[in-house]
């Protein structure tokens, strides 16, 4: 068989551990990455085409003859690609845009757990900033205000009073902070427990379950201060037992992969529901139609099968005959971050050190905000230069989580660039609660 060409489109540490276990198949030839990071040039070809220029990656994709697109930013997602994709009779892996509704739109996704009566928090759903006001006078405290739309993670606020939820409705519905298009909120009942990410594959059918996984969400340690991407994840995790992991797979997957059918708007992809384990059970805080990042850069340390021969068996249809084998292993992955992010931070700082980590075997570090400074002497080692927010991703595995985490940690003190953040309890809580229950 030809060996697969192959477009990775977007530029996190999330592409690069995709387009890292993609290059292990034995059936890919090329990987192209559009746009791609410092990292993802060393595995394959970087090309400068922006992740939301639907128009020029259909062009690159049709003159490169790509045979198979990996559409994986959410907000590329919600412009439509996989529908124009397919269109032009090119074979791309993701869902639809109205599949992807379930991320980008918070109304959709919340009618839909109603009408389906999938667990999640009570809501109402607001677009007149004075009726939505009038609603959260009767209400307890703290409480949720959520803008509908993508918000760059920016959307949610956890109101601990009316004055707080007040400002978030007229931000969100009056000022438009995130969007003339951004214009209904969502406000929700404040739910209590430990939150968890769960990720499937589906070809629309059929679904295959990842291991569980925890991201840490804020910038400070001990969960403190501003919303993040995500500083660090850990998986599987130590307190899911095996009968609560049934009753997930059960209650929550099987059922919304078969609403979606039943809604005839099929989810093929990834799709990533965010739980909260409340003491009434878990409950589905929010639905991402791909994978998780930093999640993908853990779970794909621990995915022993060729993803290739999975993402071609979701668009055939045919993940109920795919095996899919996770490394009885632990594995973490603890973002190395700029300092000042997820607000002002700057940019161009020289990273070191790299090598070094990773000639532990166990090591992998998957570049998000990274490049690779230009140069016009050919006769000079192009630095790597810090280009973002979240800079780096020190994955590692090992026989338990407690190995893991050591490992990182220990391989993070041989990485080094000016005003280097990152959180030194990655996975601290999982082991308390693991101790507990
Ligand atoms: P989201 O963008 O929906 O993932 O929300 C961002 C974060 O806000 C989540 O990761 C939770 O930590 C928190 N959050 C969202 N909805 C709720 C809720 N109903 N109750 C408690 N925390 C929430
Ligand atoms: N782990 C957070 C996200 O991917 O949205």
């Amino acid at each position: 068989m030809q060996k697969q060409k192959i477009l990775i489109i977007g530029s996190g540490g999330r592409e690069h551990a995709i387009g890292w276990k993609v290059a292990q198949s034995p059936d890919v030839g090329q990987i192209f990455f559009a746009p791609g990071n410092g990292g993802t040039g060393k595995i394959g070809i970087n090309v400068d085409i922006k992740a939301t220029d639907i128009l020029g990656l259909l062009e690159f994709a049709k003159k490169e003859k790509i045979d198979l697109t990996l559409a994986l930013p959410d907000d590329l997602l919600a412009l439509g690609i996989v529908d124009e994709f397919k269109k032009a009779g090119l074979r791309i892996w993701g869902p639809t845009k109205s599949a992807a509704k379930l991320e980008w739109s918070k109304a959709f996704s919340k009618n839909f757990m109603k009408k389906h009566k999938l667990p999640t928090a009570k809501f109402e759903i607001f677009t007149d900033c004075e009726k939505a006001k009038e609603y959260v006078q009767k209400q307890s405290f703290p409480i949720v205000v959520k803008a509908s739309g993508l918000a760059l993670g920016k959307g949610v606020i956890i109101a601990k009073t009316k004055e707080e939820a007040f400002k978030a409705l007229e931000n969100i519905l009056v000022k438009k902070v995130f969007g003339n298009s951004n214009n209904e909120v969502v406000i929700e009942e404040f739910l209590v427990g430990p939150e968890i990410s769960i990720h499937m594959f589906s070809d629309g059918k059929n679904y295959k379950m990842f291991p569980t996984s925890q991201d840490h969400k804020k910038i400070g340690e001990n969960d403190i201060g501003l919303n993040t991407g995500g500083m660090g994840t850990i998986a599987p995790l130590p307190f899911v037992n095996s009968e609560l992991f049934k009753n997930i797979e059960k209650e929550i997957v099987a059922q919304t992969i078969q609403a979606m059918q039943k809604d005839s708007n099929s989810f093929l992809g990834v799709l990533y529901p965010g739980l909260i384990l409340t003491q009434d059970g878990p409950k589905i805080l929010e639905y991402n139609a791909r994978f998780g990042d930093p999640e993908t850069q853990t779970y794909m340390r621990l995915l022993e099968t060729d993803i290739l021969d999975i993402f071609n068996a979701c668009i055939d249809g045919t993940l109920d005959k795919q095996k899919i084998v996770w490394k009885k292993a632990s594995a973490c992955t603890v973002v190395l971050a700029s300092s000042g992010y997820p607000e002002n931070y700057e940019k161009g700082k020289v990273i070191s050190g790299i090598e070094e980590a990773e000639k532990n075997a166990d090591i992998v570090i998957f570049h998000a905000g990274t490049k690779i400074e230009k140069s016009t002497r050919q006769d000079l080692v192009q630095n790597l230069i810090t280009n973002g927010g979240r800079v780096l991703g020190v994955s590692a595995v090992g026989n338990t989580l407690e190995e893991a985490l050591t490992k990182a940690y220990k391989a993070i003190e041989k990485i080094s660039f000016q005003d280097m953040y990152y959180r030194h309890d990655i996975g601290q809580s999982a082991l308390k609660i693991s101790k507990i229950i």
